[in-house]
């Protein structure tokens, strides 16, 4: 093992105890996080927490949090609102067009997304009678580009997940970007699979939103994410919240929302949670993030081959590695929630996802943290379990 893994390996306090490989829905964080997290609370519990002085440094945390971010997705800090989760996010997007009756959005698979980006525009469709058209797609999620250009025309918004959370699919959104500027589409992403783990660039993809949590592949506590929002599509979007942090009231009653990014931060935001997300961003960032493919690629390989051999398994998403996340995921002819438990209980987390249809597959999401030989473990278990 190398220094760089086995301080790693020091770091991530989950790698002594179990095989951890549920970092689809949340990952562990590395101890600097949780010194970062409780020294905040110590300096709130010294000073006061809204003194002077700790205002100050909450005002220059939540600045440098943000140049982190949009060092991450490659945008303006001004233009990174801190949220509590994706679904936060999307959701500010989903709700804060001026929709009309009749509008038209184009939402990938449909339920092949994750809810949190599929439930915000179906409420819309039954709130503001907007119409949902669904992309149609194949067993991994991908999609015609030439069926996309079609179901584009007189569509005023797209929506897609980046990466899949069912199949780890990377979806080819530079292109789909391209396609909704030709047509004057809005383009909203689902950033929740591919933040931290693969490379991100707003500009690149032609986004004009974009979230994701900072608890999944960025390390970092629970309830603190980040929603992009570029300058211009701001000028589109209302606020839908508000509250003392994000407007003012003049003596006439006229309310005035402030700039970017506070109009759409009603409220005191996570501190302690900020505070957690910067130090993890940047643990992550120092690893970087082509140093944290390659080895969280290397783990899947092991996983895929491994139970990719084993008889009536069913491997899901791309062969091609370029096209996917290291997710991993498979049915047997075992349940995939009774095959889930049984790792469980020999201290292997992975997860059951659907897969579509109405079909569960069993999900391992491994991350840098995670070695070649747990990946071994891991896959050998599963083959011994359905052998
Ligand atoms: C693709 C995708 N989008 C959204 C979510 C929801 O994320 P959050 O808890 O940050 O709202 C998840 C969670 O697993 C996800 O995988």
């Amino acid at each position: 093992m190398s220094d760089i893994d086995d301080q790693i390996k020091r770091d991530f306090a989950v790698t002594r105890k179990i095989i951890y490989m549920n970092n689809g829905a949340i990952a562990p964080t590395p101890l600097s996080t949780i010194k970062a997290v409780t020294d905040f609370m110590l300096k709130c519990a010294e000073s006061g927490p809204d003194a002077p002085q700790t205002s100050e440094y909450v005002t220059s945390l939540l600045d440098e949090l943000r140049t982190r971010v949009a060092h991450l997705i490659n945008c303006d800090r001004d233009e990174v609102v801190l949220v509590q989760s994706t679904t936060e996010g999307l959701n500010i997007a989903a709700n804060g067009v001026d929709w009309k009756h009749g509008d038209a959005i184009v939402v990938r698979g449909g339920r092949h997304e994750h809810y949190a980006n599929y439930l915000p525009w179906v409420s819309l469709s039954h709130r503001k009678g907007v119409q949902l058209r669904e992309l149609a797609i194949d067993e991994s999620g991908y999609f015609d580009l030439g069926d996309l250009e079609k179901l584009i025309k007189g569509a005023r918004l797209i929506t897609m997940s980046h990466a899949l959370y069912n199949t780890g699919a990377i979806m080819p959104l530079e292109e789909v970007g391209r396609i909704a500027q030709q047509n004057n589409a809005l383009f909203c992403v689902d950033a929740a699979q591919s933040a931290g783990t693969i490379p991100i660039d707003v500009k690149k993809m032609g986004c004009d939103f974009m979230a994701f949590p900072g608890f999944k592949w960025l390390c970092g506590p629970t309830g603190i994410g980040a929603f992009y929002c570029s300058k211009k599509a701001s000028e589109l979007l209302s606020p839908q919240t508000i509250g003392s942090e994000s407007a003012t009231l003049s003596e006439h009653n006229v309310i005035s929302y402030l700039g970017m990014p506070a109009r759409f931060q009603a409220g005191f935001r996570n501190y302690p949670g900020a505070a957690g997300l910067e130090a993890s961003l940047r643990y992550v960032l120092r690893i970087g993030l082509e140093s944290v493919r390659k080895k969280n690629m290397k783990a899947a390989g092991i996983l895929r081959d491994v139970i990719g051999k084993i008889p009536d398994v069913r491997l899901y998403g791309p062969d091609d590695e370029n096209k996917r996340t290291s997710i991993v995921t498979f049915t047997a002819t075992t349940d995939s929630s009774i095959l889930v438990k049984k790792l469980e209980q020999n201290n292997i987390i992975f997860a059951s996802r659907d897969i579509g249809g109405g079909k569960k597959a069993v999900r391992a999401a491994p991350h840098f943290f995670n070695s070649e030989e747990e990946a071994e473990t891991a896959a050998s278990y599963v083959k011994n379990f359905l052998r």
